[in-house]
């Protein structure tokens, strides 16, 4: 029987990191599958040399780009073009079946039972839960299939500009025809969906497999300083729709078994390309000037704010805030 391998995809050195701490969780959890990293051509080799520490195949592949800036701006990403990129796993053909999972995703135990289900099996997307997120689905590698999708994708274009887009009209039954191929959302528990219905999360919440970072701001985006093992916001909060348990748990990871890895990777090659240097650099300038208390806001002004959008997820908004509310609404 040929094997079974988890596949994920990185264009540039953050998405590569973002995959490092992917494929540690994995590992962490003792997955008996291989772990394939398709990586791009700008991705660094200090990178692809740490990812080949954790990962049993490292493939570079060419950058498909959909340059669809009319649906891509729609969505407010015009990064994500290159996400097309994704459709080069089919042609993984030395498996049989794989598990696809985007960089900026982390398991949260063992999911070697996914390999149980058929293409294309993914969880709901939480924008529009009539369309799987392909942050995370079962595919078979075919090059019949990535022929198709490609001729598919030159001929209807894709309706939001990336894989996902394509996928979803590729495989337009996955809503009606078959339950199994539904993946239960703990398989892709995407942390914008915490907020939008946090009782669920509360009551369901620590089922969860995997956490998907959706969004444009990533782990990455943030420092974190180590001496305090606090996660520290370097960028607008505000469009940040994260937890705070899962950016910690990142970041625990990342420092604890992929930093160690890229620095000595980088030992020979000074800091050229990296994050290492801004994180490090965050971290000093933290400790010279911290940054000025943000000032207290009437309730009134937060309603307003959370309402437009604004909301304090690290702050005031935060999970354990709203939890102590909603534990004494409940009570
Ligand atoms: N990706 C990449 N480089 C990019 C953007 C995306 O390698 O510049 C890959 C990466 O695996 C990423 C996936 O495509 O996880 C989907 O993009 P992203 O996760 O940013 O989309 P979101 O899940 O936030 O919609
Ligand atoms: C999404 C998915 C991501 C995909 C992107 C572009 O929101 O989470 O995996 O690459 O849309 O289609
Ligand atoms: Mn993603």
């Amino acid at each position: 029987m040929s094997e079974e391998a988890f596949v994920t995809l990185a264009t540039s050195d953050s998405y590569a990191k973002g995959a490092m701490v992917l494929g540690q969780s994995l590992r962490n959890h003792h997955t008996n599958r291989k772990l394939v990293a398709l990586v791009g051509p700008h991705v660094t080799d200090c990178c692809i040399e740490a990812l080949n520490t954790i990962f049993d195949e490292v493939c570079v592949v060419n950058v498909l780009d959909s340059g669809d800036t009319a649906n891509l701006a729609l969505m407010k990403r015009p990064d994500l073009g290159v996400t097309l990129t994704k459709l080069h796993c089919w042609t993984l053909t030395q498996y049989s079946k794989c598990v696809f999972m985007d960089a900026d995703t982390m398991v949260l135990s063992n999911i070697d039972e996914l390999y149980e289900r058929e293409e294309l099996s993914a969880a709901p997307d939480p924008g529009w839960p009539d369309c799987f997120n392909s942050g995370v689905f079962v595919f078979r590698p075919s090059n019949e299939t990535h022929d198709k999708l490609l001729t598919f994708c030159s001929e209807n274009g894709s309706f939001d500009g990336g894989d996902q887009g394509v996928l979803n009209s590729y495989f337009s039954t996955w809503a009606t025809a078959d339950i199994s191929k539904h993946l239960p959302f703990i398989y892709n528990l995407s942390s914008i969906a915490i907020y939008s219905y946090l009782p669920a999360f509360k009551q369901y919440g620590h089922n969860a497999k995997v956490v998907h970072f959706l969004g444009q701001v990533k782990p990455w985006s943030y420092s974190y300083d180590t001496k305090k093992g606090e996660v520290k916001g370097s960028v607008s909060q505000q469009s940040a729709h994260m937890h705070p348990d899962y950016l910690l748990l990142w970041w625990q990871l990342y420092t604890k078994s992929v930093a160690p890895l890229l620095k000595s990777a980088y030992r020979d090659e000074p800091f050229s390309s990296g994050f290492v240097q801004h994180e490090y650099e965050d971290l000093t300038h933290q400790a010279a000037a911290p940054a000025p208390e943000p000032k207290k806001l009437s309730s009134e002004e937060r309603k307003k704010r959370w309402e437009a959008g604004q909301i304090d997820y690290m702050g005031d908004d935060s999970f354990a805030n709203i939890e102590r509310k909603l534990d004494t609404f409940l009570k």
